[in-house]
C-alpha cells in the first residue's frame, strides 16, 4: 500500500473515531488544514520534475478528493446522531395515559340536604336561610328559654364578643332561631291584614343550616347540620306534624313501612313535645334506634315573640338533624366520618 492510501485509511479512522464535531473539525486540520498532511504534500510538489508533478499531484488530488468525502461522510453521521438524540430527549410519548383531574361529587349531607329541601317543597314549604352567629334573643330567649333556664345548660356553644355594647352573640346551638326570624318578617309583611282582622297566608318554611354544640361522640358532632321546620297557621294541630313528618320520612327513605316513633320529651319552646326516632335498616347498627328530631306544638309565648296572636295561630315546628338521616340512609355508624374529610371515605357516596 502507498504512502497516500495508509494516509486515507488512517484518515477515515480518526474521523470515524471523532465523537462530536469539534473532535472532527481538529481531526480535519491533520490532513487538509494549512500544516495537514495533504497541504504539505502539495506544497512538496515544487521540487519535483514536470512530469512526476503531473502524476503525483493527480494522485494527491485523488487522496485528498477522499479525504474530503470521508471527512463529509463523517459530518452527516454526527449531524444525524445529534438530531436523533435531541428527538429522543424531546419525545412525548402520546401512549401514557393523561392525569386525570379527577371527578368531583356532592358531599353526603349536601346529598341529603338537597333531597329535603326537594321533598319540603313539594309539600309546600320555602326554604330560608339564617346567620351561624345569633344573639342571646333568638338563640334562647325569644324562644322560651330566658337566661336563668337550666336547658340553657345543654346547648353549650362558643360566645362572641361583639366589641361594643351590643346584644351578646353566639355560636347558634340549633336552627330555631330561624322560626321566630321568619316568622318576624312573614307577620311584617301582612300587618295591615292582620291589623284589619284578616288572616294572613300559613307560614310554612324549613330552614336548613350549621349549628355548633359542645358535643363530640359518634351520634354528635361540635359542627353539625340542623334543618328548622315550621307551620303556623289557624287550625295546624300535633296530628299534622305527625303525618308531614312521617310523610317525609317514608319519601326520604323510600319505604313505606318505615319504622319510625314519636317520643315524649321536652323543649321550652314547644308543649307537647316529642323527639324522634328512626330504626337503622342497614349496616352494622341494623335494628338500633337513632333519634334523628325534636318537634311539638309551638308554645304560646313562641306564636307571642312571633308578633302573632296565640288564641288565634297555633302549629307545629321540628329539628331535624340531616347528618343523622345520612347515617341512617348508608348504614354508617359513626357520624363524625362525615366531617374528618378522608376522600376514601367519602367518594363512596358519589
Ligand atoms: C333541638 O335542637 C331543638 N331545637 C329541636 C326542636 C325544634 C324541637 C323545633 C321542637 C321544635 P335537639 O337538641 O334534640 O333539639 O336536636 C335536634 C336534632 O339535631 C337531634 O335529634 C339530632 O338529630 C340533631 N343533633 C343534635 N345535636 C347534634 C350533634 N351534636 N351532632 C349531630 N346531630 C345533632
Ligand atoms: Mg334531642
Amino acid at each position: 500500500m502507498n504512502e497516500l492510501d495508509s494516509l486515507i485509511d488512517e484518515a477515515r479512522a480518526r474521523f470515524g473515531s471523532a465523537v462530536n464535531p469539534v473532535e472532527l473539525e481538529n481531526a480535519k486540520a491533520l490532513y487538509l488544514g494549512k500544516a495537514g498532511r495533504l497541504t504539505s504534500l502539495m506544497k512538496g510538489l515544487s521540487a519535483l520534475s514536470v512530469e512526476e508533478k503531473k502524476s503525483q499531484g493527480a494522485a494527491i488530488n485523488l487522496a485528498k478528493q477522499a479525504v474530503e468525502a470521508a471527512l463529509q461522510a463523517r459530518r452527516s453521521e454526527l449531524a444525524e446522531a445529534e438530531l436523533q438524540r435531541q428527538l429522543e430527549a424531546e419525545a412525548l410519548d402520546v401512549t401514557l395515559p393523561g392525569r386525570s383531574v379527577g371527578q368531583g361529587g356532592l358531599h353526603p349531607v349536601s346529598l341529603t340536604l338537597e333531597r329535603i329541601e326537594r321533598l319540603f317543597g313539594s309539600m309546600g314549604f320555602d326554604v330560608a336561610e339564617g346567620p351561624e352567629i345569633e344573639t342571646d334573643w333568638f338563640n334562647f330567649t325569644a324562644l322560651n328559654t330566658p337566661e336563668d333556664h337550666p336547658a340553657r345548660s345543654m346547648h353549650d356553644t362558643f360566645y362572641v364578643e361583639a366589641g361594643d355594647d351590643s346584644a351578646p352573640h353566639l355560636l347558634r346551638t340549633h336552627t330555631s332561631p330561624m322560626q321566630i326570624r321568619h316568622a318576624v318578617q312573614h307577620v311584617k309583611r301582612h300587618r295591615a291584614s292582620l291589623d284589619a282582622g284578616q288572616g294572613m297566608p300559613e307560614i310554612r318554611v324549613i330552614a336548613p343550616g350549621r349549628t355548633y354544640r359542645v358535643d363530640s361522640d359518634a351520634t354528635h358532632s361540635p359542627m353539625f347540620h340542623q334543618c328548622e321546620g315550621l307551620w303556623i297557621g289557624e287550625n295546624v294541630s300535633f296530628k299534622d306534624l305527625k303525618v308531614i313528618f312521617t310523610g317525609f320520612c317514608r319519601a326520604f327513605f323510600e319505604s313505606d313501612d318505615l319504622a319510625l316513633r314519636f317520643r315524649p320529651s321536652f323543649f321550652p319552646f314547644t308543649e307537647p313535645s316529642a323527639e324522634i326516632d328512626i330504626q337503622f335498616a342497614t349496616g352494622p347498627l341494623a335494628g338500633r334506634w337513632l333519634e334523628v328530631a325534636g318537634s311539638g306544638q309551638v308554645h304560646p309565648n313562641v306564636v307571642r315573640n312571633m308578633g302573632l296572636d296565640p288564641e288565634r295561630f297555633i302549629g307545629f315546628a321540628f329539628g331535624m338533624g340531616p347528618d343523622r338521616l345520612t347515617m341512617l340512609r348508608y348504614g354508617v355508624d359513626d357520624l363524625r366520618l362525615f366531617f374528618d374529610g378522608d376522600l376514601r371515605f367519602l367518594r363512596q357516596f358519589h
